[in-house]
């Protein structure tokens, strides 16, 4: 079991309002990965942080062992480290096709420019229907992305993140706004997803991360209150007091 993925110390500051503090954590290669936590809690700055949107204040990323902290993030993309977004982000008026075509560009064309051979289109192509069959759309290739479900957009956001050829997955919250029906699907797909690529989840729906993480970290305003196997960290009095436990919502 290797470390593909570790954050020392990470920290992001906004002014006054420490929004990710201090936060180590290590990803293990294949094992599904939830970060829970509060709204506010500091879940989408500490992916930021992870995938290169946000240049932490202090702290550092590394990736296989490699220190990437501060890389940009179409470099961190291209390192193998795919990302969605909490919000829905995908090109309404483009087909599947197109959206996945246009992600996997963003991965493999940029070092080309100069040499954009029939053989580097045809690469492209590839990875967009391979994209696109693993996110379970290949029946909707050619259908324009804003005239599909809210679901379907979701699983094509997935799809996009898959054309870029990633080791690693971090996805946002991609079971926000979903029904129920909507929500067990895309469980299925990222169950299916977590045995190819390693999987960090952030999540709100506590039946979809005891469904799909071995691991769990808990942050709380900014800290990490605990992190570990599921069951241990589910039975941590620390997190219950703190977020699990009264008004049990999240159950
Ligand atoms: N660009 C920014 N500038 C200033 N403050 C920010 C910025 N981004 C996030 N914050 C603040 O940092 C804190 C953490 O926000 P973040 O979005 O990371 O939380 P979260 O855990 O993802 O919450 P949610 O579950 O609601 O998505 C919040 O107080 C937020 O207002
Ligand atoms: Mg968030």
């Amino acid at each position: 079991m290797s470390v593909i993925l570790e954050t020392q110390g990470l920290t992001k500051a906004f002014g006054g309002l420490v929004a990710v503090n201090a936060a180590s954590m290590r990803f293990i290669e294949r094992q599904p990965h939830a970060i829970i936590g509060p709204n506010g809690a500091g879940k989408s700055t500490f992916v930021n942080l992870l995938t290169g949107h946000l240049p932490p204040t202090s702290g550092h990323v590394l990736f296989k062992g490699a220190d990437i902290t501060g890389q940009p993030a179409h470099k961190v993309t291209r390192l193998g480290i795919g990302r969605s977004y909490q919000k829905t982000n995908v090109f309404p008026s483009f087909t599947c096709f197109e959206n996945c075509r246009l992600a996997a560009q963003s991965r493999l064309s940029t070092s080309m420019r100069f040499f954009r051979s029939a053989r580097s289109y045809r690469d492209i192509n590839d990875h967009a229907e391979k994209a696109l069959t693993l996110c379970g759309l290949g029946k909707r290739r050619d259908r324009a992305a804003g005239s599909m479900s809210y679901g379907e957009q979701r699983q094509l956001e997935i799809g996009m993140v898959l054309a870029t050829g990633p080791e690693v997955l971090v996805l946002d919250e991609p079971l926000a706004g979903m029904g129920k029906e909507e929500s067990e699907m895309m469980v299925g797909l990222l169950k299916e997803l977590s045995a190819r690529y390693t999987l960090i989840l952030i999540e709100h729906d506590m039946d979809a991360v005891f469904s799909l993480a071995e691991v769990l970290t808990v942050m709380v305003n900014g800290t990490v209150i605990e992190s570990g196997p599921v069951e241990q960290v589910r039975a941590s009095k620390a997190v219950q007091d703190a977020y699990l436990g009264d008004g049990a919502e999240a159950y």
